[in-house]
């Protein structure tokens, strides 16, 4: 058993289903089924479920997340923006953990990390509410210390770190500036005693860059797993990338 854990977002499995059924969501054909999906993740061993209530709801519905917390045998991680409505309903479902990020509605997904120097002051009581529940709160955020600092002032127990820049830099050049970031903002993060997450566009090619970032508990992965799953299926494709994520050094 490796250290390294698998959270595996299955917000595409329900953006499939919304492509035809969003207009019939009692309809008995409705499909694919996302909670079938985090059950069949739990059998090939994942750490965790990560799903993302968007204010659109343009993929999991409020009735998903009340399905997985009813189904989840591992751990509900709710992704979400800082906002009132969802903040409600995570303090009904009460998930383990959240994770809170930036939510435009625009973007196709999410884009950035949390800007917690900026937004402190708004993001300060949702912490504090979530934590008052049981529910242990992550910040997403960009890989700078500035932002790690400001992370660990809002008495957080979690980070997660933007992988996405490693993942779409075009030149060696970008892509080795992102890792000593992400390399010096993990450590930080770490030396903070906060637990240190990763998440974002990490593939099965790329995967092996994250070996070079220390500190690491937790890696959220969507799109590449679901994709790969269309091959092979969910239970090998979940297996593959623990089996990949099984040389990660610690
Ligand atoms: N972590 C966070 C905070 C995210 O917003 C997402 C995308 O929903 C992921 C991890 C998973 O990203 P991907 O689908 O690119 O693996």
């Amino acid at each position: 058993m490796n250290g390294l854990r698998l959270g595996v977002n299955i917000d595409h499995v329900a953006t499939l289903r919304q492509a035809r059924y969003a207009t019939m969501p009692d309809s008995k054909n409705a499909e694919p089924d996302p909670i079938l999906a985090a059950s069949i993740c739990e059998r090939a061993g994942v750490g965790g479920i990560v799903a993302h209530l968007r204010t659109d709801r343009r993929h999991i519905q409020e009735r998903d997340i009340e399905r997985l917390r009813q189904s989840i045998m591992t751990k509900l991680n709710l992704e979400m923006g800082n906002t009132e409505e969802i903040i409600d309903i995570a303090l009904r479902v009460k998930p383990e953990e959240v994770c809170l990020v930036p939510e435009k509605r625009e973007e196709v997904t999410t884009e950035g990390g949390l800007d917690v120097i900026a937004l402190r002051k708004e993001l300060e009581p949702t912490v504090k509410r979530l934590q008052l529940a049981g529910i242990r709160v992550s910040l997403f955020i960009d890989p700078t210390l500035e932002q790690v600092d400001a992370a660990t002032e809002l008495g957080v127990e979690m980070v997660e770190l933007h992988t996405g820049k490693l993942a779409n830099a075009f030149t060696e050049k970008i892509q080795k500036e992102e890792l000593e970031q992400l390399r010096a903002a993990a450590r930080a993060a770490s030396e903070s005693h906060l637990q240190v997450n990763a998440g974002h566009g990490i593939n099965y090619k790329n995967i092996a860059m994250i070996d070079e970032v220390p500190c690491l508990t937790e890696l959220n992965i969507g799109h590449s797993i679901i994709s790969r799953a269309m091959w092979v299926g969910l239970e090998t494709a979940v297996r593959e990338m623990l089996a990949a994520m099984a040389k990660y050094p610690g």
